[in-house]
C-alpha cells in the first residue's frame, strides 16, 4: 500500500426530511447565498424548504447554474458574492451547482487579476473561501463530501479542474428523496458516474490494499444489485438511499486512499462533452470499456480480480475472463438505458481528431495509472468506442 494522508471534514446529515437542518448548520447572522441550477430546485419545492430553513437570515439568491458549470455563468455570482458581502454559500443541486458554488467559494477570496487563474493552478493557489454547505438532489459526482470542482470555460471549450482541501463543504445534506424528481436519464447517469469513480481507484495494479480493495468491490456490488431498481422504480426510497450513500463514498477519498488512481475515462470524457455536450455519465460509459479492453496487459491482475470478486467470472481461461468482464460491464450500462457507442451519440472517426488535439492542448498527453496514455494511445481508445 502507498503512504497516504486522508483528510475530509464534512459532515453528512443523511436521511428523509433533513433539509430544516440547515437552520442549526450556518450561523444564525450569516449573510448567505443560496445558489441553484435551473428549474428544478425551484420546481420541486426545495428551493422553499430551503427559504423556510434559513428563516430571518439575509438571503440572496444566485439561479442559472448550467450543467457544467460555466466560468462565465460563475463570475456574475462571484461579483455578487463580493457586491453584498456574502459569507457563507449555500449549494442546492447536483455536481454542476455544487462544482460552481466551490469555484465561487475560492474566486470571491482570489487576490489575483483574473480568477481563471485558480484553474490554471488547478487549485494550488486557492489561500482562502468562503464557508459554504449543500442540499445535494442528484447522487453522482460526490462532490457533496469531497475537495475537487470541473469548470468550464465556454469561450475555449475548456473543462478544467480544481481541487483544494479549502473547498470541502462544512456540510452536506443528503435526503434520498429529493432525488424522486430526477429523470431516469440522470439517475441512470448517477448509477454510471459512481460506478466509474470507483473504477478508476480500483482497476489499475495490485498494492495490496485489501481494505481499499474490498470496499471498491462493495460500492460496485451495491450499484449493479440497485442500479435498475434506481431507474425503473421511481419512488422507492431504499434502492435511492443505497444509491446516495454509495455515490457519496466513491468519491469522498476514502477507496482511492494508498492506492494507485487512472482517471483516464474521466480526463478523455471531460473533451467529449466540451465538444460535443454528452452527460458526463455517458461520456464514461463510452469509454471505459475501451479502456479496459486496451489496457488489459497493464490492467490484467486487476481485471481478472474484478470478473472474479464484482462478476461472479469463473470459467474461461484469463483473456476470455476478462472479456466477459467487459461485455458485462457494457451490458449493465446499456441495461440502465445508458449507450456505450460514440456511434450512438451521432459521431463517426472524423469527430475523434479534434478530441485528441483538445487533450494535446490542455496537456492531457500522460493519462492513466502509468502516466503512460499518450495522445497516441487516446486515438485507438476512441476508434474502439466507435
Ligand atoms: O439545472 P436544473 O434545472 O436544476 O436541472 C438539473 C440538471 O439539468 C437536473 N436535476 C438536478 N437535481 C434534480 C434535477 N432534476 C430533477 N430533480 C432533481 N432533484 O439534473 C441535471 C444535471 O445536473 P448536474 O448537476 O449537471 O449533474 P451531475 O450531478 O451529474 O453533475 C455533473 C457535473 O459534475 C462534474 C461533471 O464534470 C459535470 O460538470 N463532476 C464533478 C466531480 C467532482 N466535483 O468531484 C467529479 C465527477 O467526475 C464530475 O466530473
Ligand atoms: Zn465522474
Amino acid at each position: 500500500m502507498f503512504n497516504f494522508d486522508f483528510y475530509n471534514p464534512t459532515r453528512i446529515v443523511f436521511g428523509k426530511e433533513t433539509v430544516a437542518k440547515i437552520d442549526s448548520l450556518i450561523p444564525e447572522n450569516a449573510r448567505v447565498l443560496v445558489l441553484y441550477g435551473g428549474t428544478s430546485a425551484e420546481r420541486t419545492g426545495t428551493l422553499a424548504e430551503v427559504r423556510q430553513a434559513l428563516g430571518q437570515r439575509t438571503v440572496y439568491e444566485f439561479g442559472g447554474i448550467e450543467p457544467n458549470p460555466t466560468f462565465e455563468t460563475l463570475s456574475e455570482a462571484v461579483a455578487l458574492v463580493r457586491a453584498k458581502n456574502i459569507d457563507f454559500l449555500l449549494a442546492v443541486g447536483g455536481g454542476s451547482v455544487i462544482d460552481g458554488t466551490k469555484f465561487v467559494a475560492s474566486a470571491a477570496h482570489f487576490e489575483g487579476e483574473d480568477t481563471w487563474q485558480i484553474l490554471e493552478a488547478w487549485g494550488s493557489n486557492i489561500t482562502k473561501a468562503v464557508p459554504f454547505g449543500v442540499v445535494l438532489t442528484l447522487p453522482a459526482t460526490g462532490s457533496e463530501m469531497n475537495s475537487a470542482a470541473v469548470i468550464t470555460r465556454s469561450a475555449t471549450k475548456t473543462k478544467a479542474l480544481l481541487s483544494n482541501p479549502l473547498v470541502f463543504p462544512q456540510f452536506s445534506v443528503l435526503d434520498p428523496t429529493k432525488t424522486f424528481t430526477l429523470p431516469a436519464r440522470q439517475l441512470a447517469n448517477g448509477v454510471v458516474d459512481a460506478f466509474v469513480h470507483t473504477v478508476e481507484q480500483y482497476l489499475t495494479y495490485p498494492v495490496d490494499a485489501r481494505v481499499q480493495d474490498r470496499y471498491a468491490e462493495g460500492l460496485l456490488q451495491t450499484l449493479i444489485e440497485i442500479g435498475p431498481k434506481v431507474v425503473g422504480e421511481p419512488t422507492d426510497y431504499d434502492s435511492r438511499a443505497n444509491l446516495m450513500w454509495t455515490a457519496t463514498q466513491a468519491l469522498n477519498g476514502l477507496i482511492g486512499a494508498g492506492v494507485p488512481q487512472d482517471w483516464a475515462s474521466h480526463f478523455i470524457g471531460h473533451e467529449l462533452t466540451a465538444i460535443h455536450e454528452i452527460d458526463h455519465g455517458r461520456t464514461l460509459a463510452i469509454v471505459l470499456p475501451s479502456i479496459m479492453d486496451l489496457r488489459r496487459n497493464n490492467k490484467r491482475a486487476k481485471l481478472l480480480q474484478y470478473a472474479h470478486r464484482v462478476w461472479n467470472i469463473t470459467e474461461g481461461d484469463d483473456d476470455s475472463r476478462i472479456d466477459q468482464a467487459i461485455q458485462k460491464t457494457r451490458e449493465f450500462f446499456e441495461e440502465l438505458g445508458v449507450k456505450t457507442r460514440l456511434s450512438d451519440y451521432g459521431m463517426t472517426e472524423k469527430d475523434i481528431e479534434p478530441i485528441i488535439e483538445q487533450l494535446i492542448k490542455h496537456g492531457m498527453t500522460k493519462l492513466g495509472e502509468h502516466q503512460d496514455i499518450t495522445p497516441e494511445i487516446s486515438r485507438q481508445i476512441l476508434k474502439a468506442s466507435l
